[in-house]
């Protein structure tokens, strides 16, 4: 099975010129005070629209933002980004009320080669995350051809991004679609060792990455709150941590696997603890976490352990953030991190909101050999699991 892409799209007879082409891309962005804070969703969006418009297309891109679970709420409109998104461009681009119905397919036919418009957002109709057949097409008849480039919504079966196919004319791969699924095939695939960095508050969030990870990587580090509950499972002192009681013994079941195979797992040496999880609480740097202290970051001595391990890996994975990321006194551990895959010699694959916020704060994103704008659906994809929104556009070779 292939998934055909937009080379084949702009090189087949006749090209795009002239056409509708609906760009499902994934410009789910932080909103604060009425405009986008982070555009670097909206940046990897650009180059498959920029190639369209080049080709002649008449783009209309959809997208989803935030959950507002079916609802019409104004919090939740695409209007900003379609601001942001002009800005980036150079060019103007339209924006539609709605993501379908009359005003939409007016919209869209309005538009003159190589115009944009934005849709707005697709959950604000509840058919989109049921994935409607109605609704899907009623998303079809805005457009001649459709085009996924949202990698970040790609393990949704959404309609969007799945019943949509069925009832376009046409539909390929966008180019950041394609490329993330090029990236981080390198993780299922990886230069050894594979050193795989996880972090996060929940290992009940994250229990299926990890076991599925745990077998196919040489090393596995970890960072977060979700440490805490792995050294609970070791009977070592938590004290106001915050630890998954019910989660202890999938932790100590993880651990296991490093009897059975030549797995090595990493775990806090030393920590940042706090009087309290708040910013300007007293802090001290312990290696045994004592009874009223909370664990709020990973220490000086773990980090550079992690850093190690990541200078002699071939292959990288971090996703998660390694402490309270949020607090600044609370993100050394994290940005430590991020430090370290930017030296790494090997290959470097970035997922997650929180540890991608680390590396570009620190002004390190060129270094770093992918920063997938998935997080989620790059979390599903390293774990081996087939995307919805890429088996949709799966036609035999
Ligand atoms: C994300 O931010 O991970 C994607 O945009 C998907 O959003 P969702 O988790 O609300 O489906």
């Amino acid at each position: 099975m292939a998934v055909q892409d937009l080379d084949r799209l702009l090189r087949d007879a006749g090209g795009v010129q002239g056409q509708r082409v609906f760009v499902r891309a994934d410009l789910n962005a932080p909103i604060r005070d009425g405009a986008v804070s982070d555009d670097t969703r909206l940046r990897a969006s650009l180059p498959t629209v920029r190639r369209l418009r080049d080709a002649g297309a008449r783009v209309v891109l959809a997208s989803h933002l935030g959950r507002p679970k079916g609802q019409r709420k104004p919090e939740f409109s695409l209007r900003p980004v379609a601001e942001r998104l002009a800005e980036l461009l150079g060019a103007p681009v339209g924006f539609a009320d709605d993501c379908v119905g009359a005003g939409a397919e007016r919209a869209a036919a309005s538009l003159s080669d190589g115009d944009v418009l934005l849709l707005e957002n697709l959950r604000f109709h509840p058919g989109e995350e049921a994935n409607d057949p109605d609704f899907a097409r009623a998303l079809a008849r805005v457009a001649d051809v459709y085009v996924n480039d949202a990698f970040g919504t790609a393990h949704r079966a959404h309609a969007s991004t799945v019943g949509i196919v069925a009832c376009a004319r046409r539909a390929v791969a966008g180019d950041l679609l394609r490329s993330e699924l090029a990236h981080l095939s390198v993780v299922l695939d990886p230069k050894r060792p594979l050193l795989c960095l996880l972090g996060g508050a929940k290992v009940s969030d994250k229990l299926a990455v990890l076991e599925a990870l745990a077998a196919r990587a040489d090393a596995l580090a970890i960072g977060g709150a979700m440490a805490y509950t792995f050294l609970r499972a070791q009977g070592e002192p938590t004290g106001a941590s915050r630890v998954e009681a019910d989660r202890v013994e999938d932790a100590r079941r993880v651990l296991a696997l490093t009897q059975s195979s030549k797995l090595r797992i990493l775990l806090p040496k030393d920590h940042v603890v706090a009087e309290r999880a708040e910013a300007g609480a007293p802090t001290r740097v312990v290696e045994r976490i004592p009874d009223g202290w909370v664990g709020v970051d990973i220490g000086p001595e773990t980090a550079a352990a992690y850093a190690h391990a990541a200078r002699e890996a071939g292959t990288v994975f971090w996703n998660g953030p390694m402490g309270i990321f949020e607090i600044e006194a609370f993100a050394h551990g994290t940005e430590a991190m991020a430090r370290a895959l930017a030296d790494a010699p090997g290959v470097s694959v970035v997922g997650g909101g929180d540890s991608i916020a680390a590396v570009n704060r620190l002004g390190l994103g060129d270094h770093i050999t992918h920063l997938s704008t998935g997080g989620g659906a790059s979390l599903e994809y390293v774990q081996g699991r087939v995307l919805p929104g890429v088996a949709a556009l799966e036609q035999p070779a």
